[in-house]
């Protein structure tokens, strides 16, 4: 706020509404730069790779921005890979993960010579082996181990429990490592796990990390010697009043436990990566909205904006809680209201019981927006996705243009007269 009026940076949210229009996402340079920074620094001059999970926020610029500051990649998509390498981003520092990956990804990421494939499964290290072998590559892995352990958030969003989907069972690496070392296409490089997303305390991090270490010293036993240790993302952010552990902590606790951990044992310190998406982004940037509607129904008040669940789907898929600020104190008497968007599901909702003095006309930013708001949105209701603005100090510069509604069915063909 300047004056009574909501910035991002020194660029009124108002300006920005008004030469984009809405809906529109704004970005703060300032605030991914500062975020990536303070992993940097709190990796000081040890062997880290802080790596960006893209699926977060993939916009190019964002992608850019972060390659240049020497960020690495986590992608979990041919996509994905195409994305990174379309921002210009190091190769050597992208690790790829994902539980499905296909023949045909496997090849491109080999091609482009990723800095390593996060296994999920012994099925995935056959294949893996398989593809490398006819591309005559050695295909760098590491395994995903699921360490089960409840990273205390919404089912969702959280991956490190026994029975989800993602990664070997604790209790399995030591054969699938195995299995890995004696594939002669496979060059086995680390261990990973990601227990969850939006984690609120540094406890489940400690315990995922002590589960892995167990594992690497059972693997030590086995011959098996592992070059890094990729901890995964999940570092929470601010919504409402969740009161996360800071960047630098979270990093600083992992590193004194491992530092312990190799000085007890006379090893040399393995390298850590990371891969923070929602930490990255999540803060640093808003969805910018207008009210369109205001209407009473059955005693309830709602405001229809022009932004909706397809837009932003966090709200109706993880009833999760984004703050809602009017860019101008306004007139109108306070009013508690549904946030709702125009699209035909009742589900579709921003913020429910928000009590806001506004009108219609007035523009509404939603809050910590930056991570998964895009990257998650679709156009139901044939509703072309908005403009996304990067600003920079006083600038703004305009990061991808507004869709036009025939960009919709551009790909879709009529079918031959009757
Ligand atoms: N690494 C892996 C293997 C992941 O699956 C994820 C996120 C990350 C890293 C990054 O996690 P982060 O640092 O962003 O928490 N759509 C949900 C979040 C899904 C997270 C999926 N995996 C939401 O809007 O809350």
């Amino acid at each position: 706020m300047i004056d009574g009026r909501l910035h991002a940076e020194r660029v009124p949210l108002e300006q920005i509404a008004q030469t984009f229009g809405t809906p529109t996402w704004v970005y703060s340079r300032a605030a991914i730069e500062s975020a990536f920074d303070e992993f940097a620094a709190a990796c000081g001059s040890r062997s880290a790779l802080i790596c960006y999970a893209i699926k977060a926020n993939s916009s190019l610029a964002i992608l850019e921005l972060l390659a240049r500051r020497g960020a690495g990649f986590d992608i979990v998509s041919g996509g994905e890979l195409a994305r990174v390498l379309a921002a210009g981003a190091d190769p050597g520092k992208v690790v790829f993960s994902g539980v499905g990956k296909t023949v045909s990804e496997m090849r491109d990421a080999l091609k482009a010579g990723v800095r390593c494939f996060n296994v999920e499964s012994e099925s995935e290290l056959v294949r893996l082996n398989a593809v490398a072998g006819s591309m005559q590559k050695l295909a760098p892995v590491s395994l995903r181990i699921n360490p089960d352990v409840d990273a205390g958030t919404h089912p969702y969003i959280s991956t490190g429990l026994r029975e989800n989907k993602f990664g070997i069972a604790h209790d399995r690496a030591l054969a699938a490592y195995r299995t890995a070392a004696a594939l002669p296409h496979l060059k086995v490089m680390g261990i990973d796990c990601h227990i969850g997303s939006q984690i609120t305390e540094i406890a489940p991090f400690l315990a995922a990390l002590d589960r892995l270490l167990e594992l690497v010293d059972q693997l030590t036993q086995a011959g098996i010697t592992l070059h890094h240790l990729d901890l995964g993302g999940g570092l929470g952010i601010t919504y409402r009043d969740e009161v996360p552990p800071s960047r630098r902590d979270t990093l600083q606790a992992l590193f004194a436990r491992i530092d312990a951990w190799a000085q007890q044992r006379g090893r040399a310190v393995p390298e850590v990566m990371f891969e923070f998406g929602r930490s990255m982004v999540g803060n640093a940037g808003v969805l910018l909205t207008r009210v369109e509607v205001i209407k009473e129904n059955g005693g309830r008040h709602f405001a229809v904006v022009d932004a909706a669940m397809n837009d932003l789907m966090r709200p109706a898929m993880y009833e999760a809680w984004h703050d809602i600020v009017p860019l101008q104190a306004g007139h109108a008497p306070a009013q508690t209201y549904d946030v709702v968007g125009p699209v035909c599901e009742s589900g579709d909702w921003l913020g429910r019981a928000r009590t806001l003095a506004i009108e219609e006309g007035d523009l509404l930013a939603v809050m910590s927006a930056g991570a998964y708001g895009m990257a998650m949105s679709s156009n139901y209701n044939t509703r072309a996705r908005g403009a996304e603005v990067m600003v920079d100090s006083d600038r703004m510069h305009l990061i991808r243009e507004r869709e036009r509604v025939t960009d919709l069915y551009a790909l879709e063909r009529r079918l031959p007269a009757a």
